[in-house]
């Protein structure tokens, strides 16, 4: 039998970083362990891996399949996102970005003694998943992750929808010890179709495994679909 060609994955990890000056930026608790375990097993399963990180102490992946794009602030992530996705056939989304940035980044460090309250003003980050379809013009297989503390399945679903992926992987990070910068996960999968499954807690290693082969399967059954 002749084996499957392989898939060109592009995957976002870790957290953006919006400066505020130059000492200070937002951000938040992403250590990009699972974009990374993600892009270690689609490697692994022998496929091609864009993986665009944001700031993490992760190791640089070993692996020659895995091409490194170290990235900042969101605004870095998207354009890096958009240089490559054209080259990809699955799209993972599992960086946690910053949805805000200080609208005026100070060019000195502010000083305490000229704040009372400080009052940050800030705008709206590009939204890179939500841009892959209609701006970025993607046409593969693309996942979210969602990342909630309440009504899991009803936000997963509804961003699925907005954001018009192919599958949503939603993790509840309300849970101590999954989530955000831990060893391990649980997540759920909501299928565009409606159809939902969860994968138990393991670690984010294993639980990359087992995405990485569902989202292939699903991937090659789509590009099949689309092709006849
Ligand atoms: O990095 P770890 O410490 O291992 O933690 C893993 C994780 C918890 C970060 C990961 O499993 C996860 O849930 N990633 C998504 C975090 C997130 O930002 O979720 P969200 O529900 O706010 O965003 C929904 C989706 O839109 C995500 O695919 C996100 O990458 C994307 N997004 C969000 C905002 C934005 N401006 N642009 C985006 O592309």
């Amino acid at each position: 039998m002749t084996p499957a060609p392989t898939l060109h994955f592009l995957i976002t990890a870790g957290p953006t970083r919006e400066p505020i000056d130059p000492v200070r930026f937002i951000s938040n608790r992403s250590s990009g362990k699972m974009g990374y375990a993600l892009a270690e097993a689609a490697a692994g399963a022998g496929h091609e891996v864009d993986l665009i990180s944001g700031p993490v102490a992760i190791p640089v992946p070993a692996d020659p399949r895995i091409r490194l794009v170290p990235v900042e602030s969101t605004r870095q992530m998207y354009e890096a996102v958009k240089a490559r996705l054209g080259e990809a056939d699955v799209a993972i989304m599992a960086a946690a970005v910053a949805d805000y940035r200080p609208v005026q980044v100070s060019s000195q460090k502010v000083k305490k003694s000229q704040q009372g309250d400080w009052v940050l003003h800030l705008q709206k980050t590009e939204d890179i998943l939500g841009s892959a379809r209609e701006a970025l013009g993607f046409a593969g297989f693309l996942v979210g992750f969602a990342a909630e503390t309440e009504n899991l399945e009803a936000y997963a679903r509804e961003k699925m929808k907005r954001k018009r992926c192919d599958l949503m992987v939603a993790n509840d990070v309300s849970q101590p010890g999954i989530g955000f910068d831990s060893e391990e996960n649980e997540v759920w999968l909501f299928h565009a179709d409606g159809g939902c499954e969860r994968l138990p807690r393991a670690a984010k290693t294993v639980l990359a495994r087992e995405l990485v082969r569902i989202i292939e399967r699903l991937a090659r059954d789509r590009m099949r679909a689309t092709s006849t």
